[in-house]
């Protein structure tokens, strides 16, 4: 199984962000957090600044929308080119659709769910998408702790996708160090966001290796 290491900017120095990409250059994706002030408790930037970001990032975009009103906002940032786009589940009235209209301006599609929201109702819709966020902290800031309780969502979708052979990635975020990226792989995710772990101290390039290193033996033991 391939591992996926995609850094979050929203603990980067948000005023030297083409600094702050170019450190990240060595992960996969570089893990947007859009947040509208009102689906979460903070706001961070809209398609302005996510369309710069796209212009001069060395690696492809992984937008995660916080925001309302999905279904009328997500286009916008497939339209300019990011490389995943993932909505709420509670903020989409018709995921499916939603999920369509993304896939056919040529982005990937993925559905996000926050810690309280049951995975059950959308396993069934997973061939819809192309990546599954579980949660592992309230959505909203970075510098949160790992919520381990998630673990039995990310195996749960796990089994489905090895089941229907789906070619879905499971991604996680929130509270991911080099220790709990072992949990969260044994529970079944590919995918690592990973914010305050990255940028907070020592070298990006160190942490995404040390990140990617203890995923991959993790995600090989339990294969
Ligand atoms: C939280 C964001 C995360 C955040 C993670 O709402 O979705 O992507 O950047 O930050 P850490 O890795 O510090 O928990
Ligand atoms: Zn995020």
């Amino acid at each position: 199984m391939t591992v996926r290491i995609n850094p979050s900017i929203l603990s980067a120095d948000f005023v030297n962000m083409q600094a702050e990409l170019d450190r990240i250059a060595t992960a996969d994706l570089v893990h947007v957090d859009v947040m509208d002030n009102h689906f979460v408790p903070n706001l961070t930037f809209g398609p302005q600044m996510v369309q710069r970001i796209q212009d001069v990032s060395p690696i492809p975009l992984d937008v995660h929308l916080m925001i309302a009103d999905a279904d009328r906002w997500a286009p916008g940032y497939a339209e300019l080119g990011a490389a995943s786009v993932t909505f709420h589940a509670e903020a989409a009235d018709d995921p499916v659709k939603l999920a369509r209209r993304l896939r056919e301006i040529g982005s990937r599609a993925g559905i996000a769910l926050k810690p309280g929201t049951d995975v059950e109702p959308y396993l069934q819709l997973l061939p819809e998408f192309d990546q599954l966020l579980i949660m592992t902290v309230e959505p909203g800031f970075g510098g949160q702790s790992f919520m381990a309780e998630m673990m039995p969502k990310l195996r749960r979708a796990r089994e489905i996708v090895e089941r229907e052979r789906l070619s879905v990635w499971l991604q996680v975020d929130g509270g991911i160090t080099a220790d709990t990226i072992t949990v969260a792989a044994d529970a079944g995710a590919d995918t690592f966001v990973a914010g305050s772990s990255v940028y907070n101290s020592g070298d990006p390039t160190e942490n995404i290796a040390a990140l990617r290193a203890a995923a991959e033996a993790h995600t090989h033991a339990h294969r």
